[in-house]
């Protein structure tokens, strides 16, 4: 029977990464990847140009269950320590907005990076690997492929969550977890657009490709100041994907179409240069024109009057309508399109440190199967190259 020190399940971002430092470390490591071709979901990533980090990483920027379970991890793997691998690699990055890197070569040159680390420190990566059955003898770890039994002391699932199953994603993470007497918190898709029913849908498909600067949030959660985009089955767009990793369903969400806070101030300048204008046409020079369409149903009466006649009592009316206008989504578009999965195994039975599970020792899970699930904007992978770190030091 073959025998490892470090057997690694999935050859997605947080599998090579960890695999990566456990052989560095000496470990005698193989990845085991259920695909023909390794972390397919680093390719498509960012656009194709992978937003692998965020400089701005903080705990406070991911969502679980214990709000202070990714602490530990990313204090001691921090988005400059991958920036040095880039450059390690000649790689190079672009800060686009908010503390987002994205990778001027490319996603591929990522994953060319991480298999060339993998390679370099000794590990092996075997594709089209379908495992069948797990279970632990003695101490040890006994993974079934095919017709082979792969034995290993340490064992590390990193075989992610269940968004996007066309690309391979199973709930394999959560069965070992089962298996192993961990609790597994629902998993749900997060990073989603929002999918609406009947009329909503109807007036958002008009507005198909429509991107306008929001404050959008869940009952529960913070706000996300960033684009919404009009889709043909609802709403995307940063702000949306955001907000939906808070949302519960049947809950409205909260849009403030006045984020910037002087929206009122220029409507009442206009009024005092243009008085003639409708309140339609004015409201043309803050937003797209199609989108003052659908405005305008909110207030009828008051956008077919000239800016003149509308008094300041009528402005706030209208700004109060504006800051918070409600929508309740039907549902999301689910796993199809869903950037990640939000809930997964619970952090309680697991050393925030290693990641190594208290009820079986050399057992570890990391990346997105865990119950740790970052915000937009190179959140994920953070967390992924972080957790993969800390698993590394002694799986
Ligand atoms: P990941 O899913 O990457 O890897 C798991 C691996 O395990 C896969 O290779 C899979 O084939 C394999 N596997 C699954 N089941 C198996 C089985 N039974 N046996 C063996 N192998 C198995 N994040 C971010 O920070 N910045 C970004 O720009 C983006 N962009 C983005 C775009 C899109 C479209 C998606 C879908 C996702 C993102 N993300 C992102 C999220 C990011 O891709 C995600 O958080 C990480 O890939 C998670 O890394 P993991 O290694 O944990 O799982």
């Amino acid at each position: 029977m073959e025998t490892v020190d470090c057997l690694i399940l999935g050859g997605g971002a947080a599998g090579l990464f960890c695999g990566a430092r456990t052989a560095a470390r000496g470990r005698d490591t193989l990845i085991l990847e259920k695909s023909g071709k390794p972390a397919e979901k680093v390719r498509i990533s960012g656009g194709g140009r992978c937003n692998f980090t965020n400089i701005r990483t903080d705990h406070k920027n991911f969502l679980s269950g214990n709000k202070h379970f990714a602490k530990s991890a990313l204090a001691r793997y921090k988005p400059d320590d991958f920036c040095q691998l880039m450059q390690k690699h000649q790689l190079s990055w672009t800060e686009k907005t908010l503390g987002q890197l994205f990778c001027d070569q490319k996603s591929g040159a990522i994953i060319k990076m991480l298999l060339d680390e993998v390679e370099e420190a000794g590990a092996e990566l075997r594709l089209n690997s379908d495992i069948t059955d797990v279970r632990r003898e003695r101490g040890m770890y006994f993974v079934t492929v095919g017709n082979e039994t792969i034995a290993a002391s340490s064992l590390v699932v990193a075989t992610g969550g269940l968004s996007i199953p066309k690309m391979g994603a199973t709930g394999l993470a959560y069965e070992i977890a089962r298996k192993f007497g961990h609790e597994v918190i629902a998993p749900r898709p997060a990073l989603v657009p929002f999918a609406f029913t009947g009329l909503a849908q109807e007036q958002f498909a008009a507005l198909s490709g429509i991107s306008v600067d929001v404050e959008a949030r869940a009952k529960c959660g913070p706000a996300f100041r960033e684009n919404l985009l009009f889709t043909h089955r609802g709403l995307s767009g940063p702000s949306i994907l955001q907000v939906s990793s808070y949302w519960k369903e049947g809950e409205s969400v909260q849009i403030d179409l006045f984020p910037q806070g002087n929206e009122l101030s220029k409507l009442k300048e206009m009024r005092e240069i243009y008085p003639a204008r409708t309140l339609q046409v004015a409201l043309s020079a803050i937003f797209p024109g199609r989108l003052v369409g659908l405005l305008s149903d909110a207030l009828p009466e008051l956008f077919k009057k000239p800016i003149g006649q509308i008094s300041n009592a009528d402005f706030v009316k209208l700004e109060s309508q504006l800051k918070h206008w409600r929508v309740k989504p039907a549902g999301t578009e689910g796993w199809r399109t869903a950037e990640v999965t939000a809930g997964g195994i619970d952090t309680n039975a697991l050393s925030s440190k290693t990641m190594e599970s208290k009820h079986q020792a050399g057992l570890y899970f990391i990346g997105e199967c865990v119950d740790v699930t970052g915000w937009l904007g190179g959140y994920n992978f953070q967390w992924a190259w972080a957790s993969a770190a800390a698993a590394a030091k002694v799986a």
